[in-house]
């Protein structure tokens, strides 16, 4: 089980990381077993019939189960971010498994504005440019209704989303939607489409 990068997991940052691993697993003849950091670190060491030990950098950030195998560590920083990995030693070394750990802010808030509204007489036609704003980010959308049914244009701009994050536009039962999102959090902000095309 486990593929060559380990189990992807994306806590948010003050969060906590469970690192889980089945008591079956843990050989009973073990002579040490370890929750590593990367290449580097060691975050907690157990021998059998002893309490674990936590590393001085991980002391009080760390929930232990007796009998057990598993931790929690808590308020996760950036910092944090990397590749942990369970090891187990009896007559030789053995990986258990490994989490690729991301820690991420989560996303700013989203502002949804109307730029232009164009209708013509009959109401039967109507235009409606849209800009989704983001401290980082913006990107604007022209939404083209004919008797109420509304298609996203094709020829809009959009921007690069930002390390880690990403700016959607989208027409979802005529509200349209701008969602700003990544993998622990998202914001969004909207506008009924009716608002400004009535007809
Ligand atoms: C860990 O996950 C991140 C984000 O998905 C990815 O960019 C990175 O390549 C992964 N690293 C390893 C060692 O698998
Ligand atoms: C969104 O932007 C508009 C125009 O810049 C501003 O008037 C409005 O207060 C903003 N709303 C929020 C919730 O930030
Ligand atoms: C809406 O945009 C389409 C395509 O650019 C254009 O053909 C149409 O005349 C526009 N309608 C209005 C009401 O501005
Ligand atoms: C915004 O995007 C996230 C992530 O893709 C999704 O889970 C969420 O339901 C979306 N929110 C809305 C209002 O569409
Ligand atoms: C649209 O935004 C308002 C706040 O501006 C929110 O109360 C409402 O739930 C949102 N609508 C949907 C369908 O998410």
């Amino acid at each position: 089980k486990g593929s060559d990068a380990g189990t992807s997991v994306f806590v948010q940052t003050g969060g906590d990381l469970n690192l889980d691993v089945t008591e079956n697993d843990v050989p009973k003849d073990f002579i040490i077993f370890l929750w590593k950091f990367g290449t580097k670190g060691v975050v907690v060491t157990f021998y059998p019939n002893k309490q674990p030990q936590v590393q001085s950098p991980y002391t009080g950030r760390i929930e232990s189960f007796e009998n057990k195998f598993s931790v929690k560590l808590k308020n996760l920083q950036k910092k944090d971010s990397g590749v942990y990995v369970a090891r187990v030693t009896t007559a030789e070394e053995q990986i258990l498994t490994e989490y690729n750990v991301t820690v991420q802010d989560p996303v700013s808030s989203v502002n949804l504005t109307v730029d232009s509204v164009s209708i013509t007489p009959d109401s039967s036609s109507c235009n409606l440019t849209v800009t989704c704003r983001t401290v980082e980010q913006s990107i604007s959308r022209t939404f083209s209704c004919i008797n109420r049914i509304c298609n996203q244009e094709p020829r809009d701009r959009s921007k690069v989303p930002n390390l880690g994050a990403s700016l959607h536009v989208y027409l979802l039962n005529e509200v349209i939607f701008c969602n700003h999102s990544n993998q622990v959090s998202w914001t969004e902000s909207n506008k009924t489409i009716q608002e400004f095309c009535p007809g």
